[in-house]
């Protein structure tokens, strides 16, 4: 297994390279990420390439046994780029020009800047293709991050204008799909149509989905060309990948990943100024997208963190134990190599406060004990771990074509798509039940639950194909909000919830958004839910039932009258309709019922205890995890049938296992 560290020789003295390499050997570290931010350095002026750093590095790097990944450095295009180029740089929605002086000032749009892209990328293929030390390639940093998803200046415009040209052939598709006969925007030349910038409140929602989907695929065609070009010299070993984030960028990690041998991902569970770390079902949900993002494949965290981070804000410092918890939770989610950023803490620039491995002062301490342990403690059996594989009974829809919806008409101020995911994500995270992440092209026959969360933006195809997993006998749960727009972003003529209305069995007339405070609550009418009742918050779908039957109400003076929770059977199969943001607890009591209804095991733990299962064909792999920072628990292993063995110490679990305060540990037994 590769576990390596990201590393910036070109801001260090050369003195103290030796230094740091073989801190690196003792640590146990075997691959080292380099140069990602490096263009200035490697093209001080245009067309001049100088590789003399890098060359010394890479060299010393690979007599010390390191293997490298290279980063292209088109992140940070430099000064001298910006002052011939000044058009390459971005323009935001109020039309103002993004400066030189952090990075990710470009355009992807920029012709200029695709030539100058390909010419260092080329340069450093031809140069370090076959250099012995390089495993492989790190297109660009973070595509996207930073607000750097949307330009909206002229090459911007030109280049949606091709797009809109390839995409609807006519205008008069165009104007006839995007319903611009509304507020006379039918448009009669392409050049018409504008990117969107600052207006009087709001755009046509139809033109923002089509602006996201270009910005999509227009980061997707500068990485393929750089892949492209990479592949032109580099040698058959070596590969190409991209270091991810899953905020909601208008980025399409899947499309893009088509071209990349296989993704990777940078894991902040705490940055800048948060108090505390986001929810291990946050993190949990990250990595299973990362895993669904090349149809199951495992991935790189390539940036895994080590210290506290953040740049004029510093939040929560990880604990002694996070390091070891959080690397495990990769791993076992689906990771294959563990990268952590940095090696030691920048002494300039913007970063200063981005804490690694090292801090300022150059010296082993903490941190570097604790990787030194995890290194250790998983050289045993990482090799063989990371060759099982999770095997998720249930899947969770996720397109980001409808976070991009949701982000033009969130319709609630209590809206955050992300906290919706999770809310309907964390309970199955609570009862330890595997999950995948899907777009919808996959098999649904492995799954026997898929939860398609918040399904504002609907397709055809999709739900076809919904519907027919649910008729041979699949269960299906939908959220509030389903069923309301098709792909054009416009809303359908069916009552709701639109085209899946059959098979959820139920039609909503009068629906609510529940804004700030505003809160509702339900009330369970039949078994599990009998009796019990929740606050529910951010949107009411007022239910009525059809064939399907009520589970739950509203306790609302006016629409007591209607379901707040439905479930019909439709073929062999059973759909759910959660129409409403469910408190937790809640929804978990659900979930309990519909997961024992459909045979998958659920295995509840304190809040804080996450348990991840893995398979190969001769063995099982249990990871318990705690993320608690105040107390050990006593936790019931599951599936009790056979003895579970410590891998790391050999100790044989019958029923239950201690695991202290942020320990981890990982267990195995034979088929
Ligand atoms: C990442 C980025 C790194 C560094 C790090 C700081 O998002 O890829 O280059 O900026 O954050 O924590």
């Amino acid at each position: 297994m590769y576990i390596g560290v990201d590393y910036y020789p070109e801001q260090w003295p050369k003195e103290r390279w030796n230094t740091d390499l073989e801190l690196m050997q003792q640590l146990g570290i075997n691959v080292i990420r380099i140069g990602e931010f490096a263009w200035g350095l490697i093209e001080p002026e245009e067309g001049t390439f100088d590789f003399s750093l890098f060359d010394e590095a890479l060299d010393l790097m690979y007599e010390h046994g390191f293997d490298v990944v290279l980063g292209t450095p088109t992140a940070t295009p430099p000064a001298w780029l910006i002052e011939k180029y000044p058009d390459v740089l971005p323009v935001d929605k109020y039309g103002r020009k993004i400066g030189f002086g952090a990075r990710r000032h470009y355009t992807v749009n920029s012709e200029v800047y695709q030539c100058l892209s390909k010419k260092i990328v080329q340069k450093m293929g031809e140069h370090y293709g076959h250099h012995p030390a390089v495993i492989g390639w790190q297109t660009d940093n973070e595509y996207g991050h930073e607000q750097s998803d949307r330009s909206y200046g002229e090459y911007d415009k030109q280049a949606f204008h091709t797009w809109l040209q390839k995409k609807y052939g006519t205008l008069d598709e165009l104007n006839e799909r995007w319903g611009t006969i509304f507020w006379s925007q039918t448009y009669t030349k392409w050049c018409q149509i504008p990117v969107p910038t600052v207006v009087y409140q709001e755009h046509n929602p139809s033109l923002l989905l089509d602006f996201d989907r270009f910005c999509a695929d227009a980061y997707t065609r500068y990485n393929k060309l750089q892949v492209d070009t990479l592949r032109e010299s580099i040698s058959d070993r070596q590969f190409i990948t991209h270091n991810f984030v899953y905020t909601g960028l208008a980025i399409d990690q899947l499309d893009m990943a088509k071209d990349l041998d296989f993704i990777s991902f940078d894991n902040y569970p705490v940055w800048g100024g948060l108090a505390e770390p986001i929810t291990p079902a946050a993190i949990a949900r990250q990595h299973d997208l990362c895993r669904g993002t090349k149809d199951g494949k495992n991935y790189w965290v390539m940036e895994e963190l080590s210290g506290a981070q953040g740049w004029s804000q510093i939040g929560y410092l990880p604990r002694p134990g996070h390091l070891k918890l959080w690397t495990y939770q990769a791993i076992s989610r689906g990771a294959e190599a563990i990268v952590y950023f940095r090696w030691r803490a920048a002494r300039y620039g913007t970063e200063q406060f981005c804490h690694g491995i090292l801090d300022h002062d150059g010296k082993p301490g903490r941190k570097y004990a604790e990787v030194k342990d995890v290194i250790a403690s998983l050289a045993p059996f990482a090799d063989k771990w990371i060759t099982s594989k999770v095997q998720a009974d249930v899947a969770f829809y996720h397109d980001p074509e409808n976070d991009w919806a949701w982000q033009i008409q969130p319709q609630s101020d209590q809206f955050n798509y992300i906290n919706e995911c999770l809310r309907f994500y964390a309970p199955a995270h609570d009862l330890n039940v595997q999950t995948d992440m899907i777009r919808g092209h996959e098999d649904f026959s492995t799954y026997k639950v898929i939860i398609v969360p918040i399904y504002f933006l609907t397709k055809k195809h999709v739900n076809d194909r919904l519907k027919d997993y649910v008729k041979r006998g699949g269960t299906v749960i939908f959220t509030y909000r389903t069923g309301v727009k098709n792909e054009d972003n416009v809303v359908t003529d069916l009552t709701l919830p639109g085209d899946v209305a059959d098979m959820a069995g139920i039609s909503i007339r009068d629906y609510e958004s529940l804004r700030e405070q505003k809160r509702s609550s339900i009330r369970g009418i039949s078994a599990p839910l009998l009796t019990h009742t929740s606050p529910v918050h951010v949107w009411c779908d007022y239910i009525e039932a059809d064939s399907a039957e009520v589970l739950a109400v509203y306790e609302d003076e006016w629409f007591s009258d209607k379901a707040a929770i439905t479930k019909n059977s439709y073929g062999n199969g059973h759909v759910y309709y959660i129409g409403c943001g469910v408190e937790h607890d809640f929804l978990k009591r659900l979930y309990i019922d519909i997961f024992n209804n459909t045979g998958i095991a659920v295995h509840e733990t304190p809040s804080n205890i996450e348990v991840i299962r893995r398979e190969t064909s001769s063995h099982s792999y249990l990871t318990v995890l705690n993320h608690g920072v105040n107390q050990g628990y006593d936790v019931e292993l599951p599936d009790q049938g056979q003895p579970w063995k410590d891998i790391e110490t050999g100790k044989i679990y019958d029923r239950n296992v201690h695991v202290p305060r942020l320990g981890c540990l990982v267990c195995v037994r034979d088929k």
